[in-house]
């Protein structure tokens, strides 16, 4: 949503902007060629499999978009077939929303053995700084431009003369919310990517404050899921005024962080009529 309130122009040129897109992309083409982006996998693993079988250049690093959606074993458990098989494939990931559903969710995600945690930080995966910042704007927190109820997860999660009482624990939702402390801090570092779970402004339902966050951060591209659709056509022609080139994921697609689709994701978010398979029955258990 493009607000005239909040115009997009910033002092950047035009053409600045995609000499430096050019010039980076030359520069670190063999990186970004592998490092794949996934969109929301809502716990389906089975096509990451099938895309690292297929693929005659495995990816270094694999990088989940958020929405991984998982409440009945640990991250790091999930991804044990992949380590076997691919062990030159590392994993970063950023959570969203539907990873704080419940506490269970929560934990089985960040109990995710030697995968990075990617969201509050800047990381260099081979060359590429890429920058994360997971969860979603909710509106009893922080829906910018509205001024936020809470700065930061310590006071939600505490919420000064509000305590939670008898056992009561906060919803579990407030883990995944995104605070204007994780945007303050994330905008003092310098990123080549930035990947988050909400959308910036060029998608409808997506946000100004993300496109002033990767401003900051002076990224050259951004990654984003949670819509489960995919309008990075439509955003290359904002592409200018937004100072960034805003790429979406769409539901378990995959893009390497050049843009390209490896493998394309479905806007249909639940038209998988099979059952779900885990990597394991995909790549098989009797690899090296
Ligand atoms: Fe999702």
């Amino acid at each position: 949503m493009l607000s005239s309130k909040h115009p997009l122009r910033h002092d950047q040129s035009e053409a600045a902007m995609s000499r430096d897109m050019l010039a980076f992309d030359a520069e670190h083409a063999q990186a970004l060629r592998q490092i794949w982006f996934l969109g929301d996998v809502h716990g389906e693993f089975r096509h990451l499999a099938r895309a690292l079988l297929d693929a005659p250049q495995k990816p270094r690093w694999i990088v989940f978009l958020g929405d991984i959606d998982i409440d009945h074993k640990p991250f790091g458990e999930i991804l044990e077939p992949l380590r076997r098989n691919f062990a030159h494939t590392k994993v970063a990931f950023i959570h969203g929303n539907h990873d704080a559903d419940t506490y269970e969710h929560w934990q089985m995600l960040h109990d995710c053995g030697d995968a990075v945690a990617l969201h509050g930080q800047v990381v260099d995966l081979d060359g590429v700084k890429v920058a994360g910042l997971g969860g979603n704007f909710m509106g009893r927190i922080w829906s910018p431009p509205a001024q936020a109820t809470f700065q930061s997860k310590d006071k939600a999660m505490n919420r000064g003369p509000y305590q939670w009482r008898d056992g009561q624990r906060p919803n579990p939702s407030l883990h995944a919310a995104i605070y204007p402390s994780d945007i303050d801090r994330l905008s003092k570092l310098r990123a080549d990517i930035l990947v988050t779970h909400e959308a910036p402004s060029c998608h409808p339902y997506g946000f100004e404050a993300l496109d002033q966050l990767a401003r900051a951060m002076q990224v050259v591209r951004s990654f984003h899921g949670h819509q489960h659709d995919d309008r990075s056509q439509a955003y290359a022609l904002l592409r200018d005024q937004l100072g960034f080139d805003a790429r979406a994921v769409d539901y378990c697609g995959i893009k390497n962080g050049l843009g390209e689709i490896i493998y394309k994701g479905s806007e249909n978010n639940w038209g998988w009529s099979e059952p779900q398979l885990t990597l394991q029955e995909v790549l098989g258990s009797d690899s090296p």
